[in-house]
């Protein structure tokens, strides 16, 4: 399948996770890009509609997954303003992982999830689950290892 995975990461974590998903998803075949969302300047807690030095192209696709870190409770800025500009993903299937510091009880990665699956629901996408990882302040190679196979996992024709 063709996959393309759209990453907004800060501080790296979001992107180590999304790197590692794409080798993984490689080695089963899969036709996998990467792309790191580039906004067009600064992004903060309270920016709502960020313009893209590169927009996706959706059609390319057959799954898209989008990774972010949990800010404010929530989810990244940059993906849900993305998924705002986007028109339609009808025929896509689609997977958002998260990551955040502290666990899910406390992280609000819940809230975050269920905006981002509304707005991809609302475009006419097959949601699959979302994946939330509790990163803290290190992610060891066997948490790191976990992820990947619940989102591969997740992938399936
Ligand atoms: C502005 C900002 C807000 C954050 N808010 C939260 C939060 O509400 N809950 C949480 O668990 N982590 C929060 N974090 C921590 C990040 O979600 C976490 O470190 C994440 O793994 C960073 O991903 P990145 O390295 O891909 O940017 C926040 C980080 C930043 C910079």
């Amino acid at each position: 399948m063709k996959i393309g995975i759209f990453v907004h990461s800060q501080s790296g974590n979001t992107a180590k996770l999304g790197l590692a998903v794409t080798h993984a998803l490689r080695e089963k075949g899969h036709d996998v890009s990467i792309e790191l969302l580039r906004p067009v300047g600064k992004v903060g807690l309270w920016t709502r509609n960020v313009n893209f030095r590169t927009m996706p192209e959706p059609e390319e696709y057959d799954v898209l997954l989008f990774g972010g870190p949990n800010w404010a409770f929530g989810t990244s800025p940059l993906i849900v303003s993305l998924l705002k500009q986007l028109s339609s993903l009808k025929g896509k299937k689609t997977l958002f992982f998260l990551t955040s510091l502290l666990p899910d009880s406390l992280s609000g990665a819940k809230r975050g999830i269920a905006r981002v699956n509304d707005l991809c629901e609302g475009l006419g996408a097959t949601v699959l689950p979302a994946i939330s990882v509790v990163w803290g302040l290190y992610c060891g190679k066997k948490r790191l290892d976990a992820a990947v196979e619940k989102i591969c996992g997740l992938i399936k024709d």
